[in-house]
């Protein structure tokens, strides 16, 4: 089945492009580490199989924010129990606020998702458990207009991948693979598991 490095990759970029388009299967959610030290689960939202680029949405004011602003070297930890697979990818992240892409990401999602970028920022202290939304939109989805001062909220991450490792379980012993990107093209080679 995973006969040679470029099968594998072949896996890699095609268990990607399905995990951002399919919400049932489990690397839809993957960790997403920064070099602070820290991790959290985020939706991905496009695999660009051309550029090896990972597509997030998040809000300007999250702390993974300025952690990635301050040094951009990331690792996002895909496991999919059912098809036995790991895939740990680093790579370097980009925020894009105010930006054509950005825009597009904003156009396609719908009022009540955008809804999430009305509310205060994430980490934001509060005497009593709250959602951080104005009492207005609890369940409530805005209108156009009432979404205007969420946009300022809203960027994309975007994750340029430089390094994959894909790991397959298998009773008849596990197989890893690792992959580097040097100048636009991967050099693979088996691993140990
Ligand atoms: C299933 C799930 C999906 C999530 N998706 C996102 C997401 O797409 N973007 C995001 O910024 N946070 C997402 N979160 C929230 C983050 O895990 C995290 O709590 C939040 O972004 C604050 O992270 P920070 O303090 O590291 O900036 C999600 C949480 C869960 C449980």
């Amino acid at each position: 089945m995973f006969e040679t490095l470029e099968d594998v990759r072949r896996d890699c970029a095609n268990r990607l492009i399905r995990a951002a388009k399919d919400r049932k299967v489990p690397m839809h959610t993957p960790a997403v580490v920064t070099s602070d030290v820290d991790a959290r689960t985020m939706v991905l939202r496009e695999f660009d199989a051309e550029a090896w680029t990972l597509r997030f949405h998040t809000d300007t004011r999250a702390p993974k924010v300025a952690a990635i602003e301050a040094d951009p070297r990331m690792a996002v930890l895909f496991y999919d129990k059912g098809a036995k697979v790991q895939i740990r990818v680093r790579g370097t992240g980009r925020i894009l606020r105010d930006d054509p892409v950005t825009q597009a990401a904003w156009e396609k999602g719908t009022n009540f998702a955008k809804r999430c970028y009305l509310g205060k920022g994430p980490g934001a202290v509060s005497q009593v458990p709250t959602s951080g939304l104005p009492a207005a939109f609890e369940g409530v989805e805005p209108s156009d207009e009432d979404l205007h001062p969420a946009w300022d909220n809203f960027a994309v991450l975007l994750v340029e991948l430089e390094a994959l490792d894909w790991f397959y379980l298998a009773h008849t012993g596990h197989v890893r693979a690792q992959f580097e990107r040097e100048g636009g093209e991967w050099k693979g080679r088996w691993v140990s598991p």
